[in-house]
């Protein structure tokens, strides 16, 4: 039997009979911890703190939060108005220090400037807020044009590595700490969020692996919020998202939180606790997905990255992807930058059993391309079809990362020829039009 099917069979009985057994004594080393970790917080007085997104909302209170404990503070965003109040807040509220950087941190080299400007003027970095944030709230299928949500990434993700980057070797000295603003929708998975929820757990997944990179030198706290009062929540979009649907949690509360968290050297904070056991809710996911088994005869499914790699290693395999959609009876539109070998790929799965395998040759990471591989595809494959077509042709589309694309399109019934391709089309095009 190969390995990874042996693996499934036995590896998660496994887990679960381990974890009978180390589960107990585990909860008693970890209550010790935290414990320990209560006793010996670290104490920030006069320490440097910088703290991005610092005009407004949760990152406004964290410099409060700080600044009453005495730590100095540089503080970073675009609005050098709305942080030239904060920072004056902050000194009355004990800070010793406070120093305004205006800075975009979506710009690498703005990024540069704000840690070394930090470090020249205080000599030192203790604490790396990365805060700062934009919300995005939209729903996938009223997107038009796609790369309008690039700059989501770009300030959410891409913002806190950049400063990230430029700070490690300056907290490294000190064996500093970070704290990465991530969010609960990173693990929910909420409607109307699929931009904004991909860029966050983006940054789980950086930070998870980076922890490991830097640990034990510099500490990592990955907050990932529920709903808090801020601008964000605030916004008429949000509004109109219908995202307001609890009490939001007020933005001192949660920074008093967050930085209770990070002295104490916790590695995850969820705020308010609440919203923690509401994770579980990907489990009920899991159970809904086994239940609900899709029927694929008749559908038109989108590989990308069909060249190498898993798409065609599994097809050669005979336990591949295409081939177990074509086995089901589904159509096949295969995307790759090199079009002769997804190409090989189709014809093999035309004859496995697929009824049509088209190839389109496309670089998913240029949102032009993938629009024009979703049409072609549904073109080419609505003019191939024989038969019959009545009412019903569904799509269903999600993007994530703008880097995987996924289509799947539903004809319940067949009909007159003609028909079908221009009706079959014309559903489905204005969903791709800008
Ligand atoms: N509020 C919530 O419910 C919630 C939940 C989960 C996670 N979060 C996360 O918490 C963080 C703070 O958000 P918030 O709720 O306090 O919202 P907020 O009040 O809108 O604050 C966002 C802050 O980020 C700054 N910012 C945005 N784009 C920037 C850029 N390109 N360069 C530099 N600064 C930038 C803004 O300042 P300028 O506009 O002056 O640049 C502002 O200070 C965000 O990362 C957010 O994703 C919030």
């Amino acid at each position: 039997m190969e390995i990874n099917k042996l693996l499934n069979i036995v590896f998660p009985p496994l887990l679960i009979i381990a974890l009978v057994f180390i589960l107990p004594p585990f909860l008693v080393f970890k209550l010790l911890c935290s414990i320990q970790r209560f006793v010996y917080k670290e104490n920030v007085a006069g320490k440097v703190v910088l703290i991005t997104g610092a005009s407004s909302g949760i990152g406004e209170h964290l410099a409060y939060e700080y600044a009453r404990r005495g730590a100095r503070l540089a503080l970073v965003a675009r609005r050098t108005d709305r942080l030239q109040k904060v920072a004056e807040r902050a000194r009355q509220m004990g800070s010793p220090d406070v120093i305004v950087i205006t800075a975009d941190v979506s710009k690498v080299e703005d990024c540069k400037r704000f840690v070394d400007k930090t470090v020249n003027h205080f000599g030192q970095l203790d604490h790396l807020v990365n805060n700062a944030g934009v919300g995005a709230v939209q729903s996938f299928k009223v997107t038009n044009n796609i790369s309008d949500f690039v700059p989501v990434m770009d300030i959410n993700f891409w913002g806190s590595v950049y400063g990230t980057h430029f700070a490690v070797p300056h907290l490294r000295k000190r064996r500093g700490k970070m704290i990465v603003m991530s969010s609960a929708s990173a693990w929910l998975g909420l409607p109307k969020t699929s931009f904004y929820a991909a860029s966050k757990a983006a940054q789980i997944g950086f930070y998870e692996s980076l922890r490991i990179e830097v640990g034990p030198e510099i500490g990592i706290t990955i907050v990932t919020p529920g709903f808090v009062e801020s601008e964000m929540t605030r916004s008429n979009q949000q509004r109109k998202g219908k995202l307001q649907f609890l009490g939001n949690e007020p933005a001192d509360v949660c920074a008093k939180a967050i930085v209770e968290s990070t002295c104490r050297g916790d590695m995850y904070l969820t705020e308010p606790f609440w919203v923690r056991p509401l994770y579980l809710l990907k489990f009920l996911n899991f159970l809904k997905r086994t239940i609900n088994i899709e029927n694929l005869s008749g559908k038109v499914v989108l590989i990308t990255g069909a060249s190498s790699g898993i798409g065609e290693v599994l097809l050669w395999a005979m336990k591949h992807l295409a081939h177990e959609y074509a086995n089901r009876g589904a159509r096949l539109a295969l995307a790759a930058r090199r079009e002769h070998r997804p190409r090989a790929v189709a014809e093999k799965a035309s004859q496995l059993g697929s009824p049509d395998a088209i190839v389109v040759r496309v670089d998913v990471s240029k949102a032009e391309d993938c629009k024009q591989f979703v049409n072609k595809a549904v073109v080419k494959i609505s003019r191939g079809i024989r038969g019959k077509i009545e009412k019903s042709v569904q799509s269903e589309i999600s993007l994530k990362y703008h880097l995987h694309l996924q289509l799947s399109i539903t004809v319940d019934h067949f009909g007159n020829v003609s028909d079908a391709a221009s009706h079959f089309s014309q559903q489905l095009r204005p969903k791709f039009s800008e």
